[in-house]
């Protein structure tokens, strides 16, 4: 028996990174999962045949988490081959230039915030309907530790994902009378390819100021994902989750 049996879960961005260590968390607890992907199309079908190879259920569905039509047509594809979504990881990554905001271009800026919102808001949408009518849903946003604690050049990172937190606060408190947690997992710094050009003397320190002492692995996110989206946290809506080995700690 696992945690998740009957549950159908999409995972955005899901063919790297934290991604694809959520979905295939969520796959060996049971659930039948979609793993989205926008450009990496041989990564996800590796993602799908390690979830089969392990006995669970997967499909990979190409879809830009920014287009609606897109985000749209691959909800359907999800619901006809597993049902009904019940369960949504937001995920997908919008990339930034990482500079000072004397430098920011405001075209650059305003890509990262409203690619950051559109994403949340155009899966929440495709996804909610369905979750309505079976009175239970669990949705997740994977924010980031910046949102509550700033860095240099992080300027649109952290705008984009405080508007985030604010939007899935808005959302667990309209869904919650309808049997819909919506809460936040925060990493810290965690290896994945967005991060791997970090300074190694930067990852160093994060990971020394870190009471755990370590940088976080994507399956170290994935868990607390799981955590939050089964019905052990099923009294828990609208948190903000730091999964940073204690270097953000509220
Ligand atoms: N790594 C960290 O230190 C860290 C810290 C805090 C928060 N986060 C957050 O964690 C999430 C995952 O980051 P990561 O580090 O795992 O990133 P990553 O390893 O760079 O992977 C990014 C994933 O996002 C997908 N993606 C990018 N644009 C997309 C789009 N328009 N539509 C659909 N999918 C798209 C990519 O898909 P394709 O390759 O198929 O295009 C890929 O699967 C992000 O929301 C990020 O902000 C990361």
């Amino acid at each position: 028996m696992g945690r998740l049996d009957n549950r159908v879960a999409l995972v955005t961005g899901a063919s790297r990174g934290i991604g694809a260590a959520t979905v295939k968390l969520l796959a060996a607890e049971g659930a039948r999962v979609c793993v989205n992907y926008h450009q990496s199309e041989a990564a996800a079908r590796k993602v799908v045949a390690e979830i089969e190879a392990a006995g669970g259920k997967a499909i990979a569905v190409q879809a830009d988490a920014c287009d609606k039509a897109q985000v749209e047509a691959m909800v359907a594809k999800v619901s006809a081959a597993f049902g009904p979504v019940d369960t949504l990881v937001i995920n997908a990554s919008m990339s930034f230039p990482t500079v000072p905001f004397l430098e920011y271009p405001w075209d650059a800026f305003e890509k990262k915030l409203v690619g950051e919102l559109k994403a949340a808001f155009f899966a929440a949408r495709a996804v909610v309907p369905g979750m309505v009518e079976k009175k239970s849903g669990a949705i997740v946003a994977i924010s980031s530790g910046l949102s509550r604690h700033p860095g240099d050049g992080f300027i649109a990172h952290t705008t984009a994902k405080s508007g985030l937190d604010g939007f899935m606060k808005s959302l667990a408190h309209e869904l919650g009378p309808k049997g819909i947690r919506v809460n936040v997992v925060a990493p810290g710094l965690t290896l994945t390819d967005a991060t791997s050009r970090l300074p190694e003397a930067a990852k160093e320190m994060s990971a020394r100021s870190a009471p755990l002492r370590r940088n976080g692995l994507p399956e170290d996110i994935a868990g607390a994902v799981l955590m939050m989206v089964s019905d052990d946290a099923r009294f828990v809506t609208g948190a903000y989750i730091s999964a940073s080995g204690g270097r953000l700690m509220l």
